[in-house]
């Protein structure tokens, strides 16, 4: 079964959102869209907790966050126990992002990178894995002490 992409952007990402569902897809990801579905004004972190609650709930699937800046998305992300969302504007820190820190969410900054760049920092992302070893210690000092995580 393929893994699955949960996608969610406010009005200034809903556009990259769009257009980032298709690489998922051509990367063999099933996509699951939790919206916003138009530009209409909406508040960034209702769909960074919505995904952050799916992609723990699913315990496979990563995420996707677009919001103007990436910022505001990963902050309200990585409130939740076991999320590890990392803002990337380039292919590099989206490897490393996933390699070293075992990021499970990207969150893209539509007003930052536009969208050829985003498109190859969200290949980079899902084609990349956790390497663990050494990494695996240090991703579990991530969570705050007495924390699930
Ligand atoms: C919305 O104008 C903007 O603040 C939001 O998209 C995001 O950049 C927040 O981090």
């Amino acid at each position: 079964m393929s893994q699955t992409l949960i996608l969610g952007a406010d009005h200034a990402g809903v556009e990259l959102k769009q257009e980032l569902s298709q690489v998922a897809r051509e990367q063999g990801f099933e996509v699951r869209d939790l919206g916003a579905h138009s530009n209409e004004s909406v508040d960034y972190p209702d769909f960074a907790h919505e995904v952050a609650k799916a992609v723990m709930e699913d315990g496979e699937a990563l995420g996707l966050l677009v919001c103007g800046t990436g910022q505001g998305m990963s902050m309200a992300a990585n409130r939740h126990s076991g999320v590890r969302a990392a803002v990337c504007a380039d292919v590099f820190s989206a490897k490393m992002a996933r390699q070293h820190n075992g990021a499970n969410v990207l969150c893209l900054g539509a007003r930052v990178v536009g969208p050829g760049p985003a498109a190859e920092i969200l290949r980079a992302f899902l084609g990349s894995s956790f390497e663990g070893g050494r990494h695996e210690r240090r991703v579990r000092k991530i969570e705050p002490e007495g924390s699930e995580g």
